[in-house]
């Protein structure tokens, strides 16, 4: 048996005309840049998330860009986020002239330690940035009080996270501002790169359309400098054959991932992902911390199982980062985990079949090898 850790073709395969027609509308319309497809998915978008404004983007890197800056952040800032997460969401800030600022984990999650993120305030400090790692919500109680305590701007970073909620609401609807990828293999992907940003405030919200658009409203009404970070029409056209399926997609991933529990519940050495209180994850990935990481990956791969690593550094030990001189043992348990964490096969595709396969083949490395 082979199992591939995203199979795209297979998520598609369901929706394949659609997506055709989809693509071909677009092309004949010869309106390639904004207009009706843009717009439209932009509201489809803010019906579903239960929010009033979705600015499209051409990713979540210059999603959360954007925000940044149009929240006025730059030079002699300071903005907190997790030490463990893509680099975009840390080269977002920097990019704006602001100074990042790391926390470790919180113990029991993959998410950032609220606790930290209290300590590393200083009167320098504008935002934090919680990102809704794997599909799991941050404890956003906690996250909102601590913004308004100290005054911070709060971007929630949803690029994994479509979907998950926290107390019955989506991501991205409860702080100041909430940012989502389209890369083609997040719950909700598109077919190449693409990202929208939502903002509570009107202000904040017109600002960050703007910036997204050379900082116009009007053709060439230019009332700031900004960029040119556009969502392809062609690209919101399938996303809006996708859009209507994603509550499906992520109730077929909480499926995948509580046979994953079931399946590995007995096996000693692995460690789940434990689900915080009033949330409801949308599994973007399924990740296990486990020893002999390496062998077990070799092991899968003998047995044709695709695995991956999210993310194999933290990011203070990567070179993009060594000016921090925050060497190793400055994240414990980011770096911990980013030596013992395995991505195991996940998306709604993944067959009750493949799952136990997956499961059996990791209990037979741990009992073979008696480790
Ligand atoms: C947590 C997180 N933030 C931001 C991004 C950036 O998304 P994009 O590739 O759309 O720029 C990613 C993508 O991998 C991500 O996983």
């Amino acid at each position: 048996m082979k199992v591939r850790f995203v199979d795209l073709n297979k998520m598609h395969e369901p929706i394949k005309e659609e997506l055709h027609n989809a693509a071909i509308r677009v092309i004949d319309s010869a309106n390639y840049i904004g207009g009706t497809e843009v717009e439209l998915f932009e509201k489809e978008m803010a019906r579903w998330l239960g929010t009033e404004n979705v600015c499209s983007c051409g990713c979540a890197t210059d999603g959360l860009f954007a925000v940044l800056k149009a929240m006025g952040i730059g030079p002699g800032d300071e903005v907190i986020t997790t030490v463990h997460t893509a680099i975009a969401t840390a080269e977002a800030i920097t990019l704006t002239g602001a100074q990042v600022v790391f926390c470790d984990l919180a113990e029991d999650s993959f998410n950032l330690d609220l606790d930290q993120v209290e300590k590393k305030i200083t009167t320098r400090t504008r935002a934090f940035i919680p990102v809704h790692l794997y599909g799991h919500p941050v404890e956003m109680d906690r996250a909102l009080s601590i913004a308004k305590k100290y005054g911070l701007f709060l971007v929630e970073d949803c690029a994994q996270a479509q979907g998950a909620k926290y107390k019955g609401k989506k991501v991205g609807t409860m702080g100041d501002a909430g940012v989502f990828s389209f890369f083609p293999s997040k719950n909700l992907g598109g077919f190449g790169d693409g990202g929208a940003v939502t903002a509570r405030d009107a202000s904040l919200f017109r600002k960050i359309k703007m910036f997204v658009n050379h900082g116009r409203e009007g053709k060439f009404d230019h009332e700031f400098e900004g960029m040119n970070s556009r969502l392809d029409a062609i690209q919101a056209a399938l996303l809006r054959v996708c859009l209507p399926n994603l509550d499906t997609w992520n109730e077929g991933r909480r499926r995948v991932a509580a046979e994953y529990d079931e399946g590995l519940k007995d096996i000693s050495q692995v460690r789940t992902s434990k689900v915080i209180p009033d949330t409801e994850p949308v599994y973007h990935l399924y990740v296990i911390i486990t020893p002999h990481r390496d062998a077990l990956i070799k092991h899968l791969q003998d047995n044709g199982i695709e695995s991956g690593i999210h993310y194999p550094r933290s990011l203070n030990l990567q070179p993009a980062y060594q000016h921090l001189n925050q060497g190793r043992g400055s994240y414990p348990r980011a770096e911990y985990a980013c030596d013992h964490m395995l991505s195991l096969p996940m998306s709604h595709v993944v067959t009750r079949e493949e799952i136990k396969f997956v499961c059996e083949s990791i209990s037979e490395f741990y009992s073979k090898n008696d480790r």
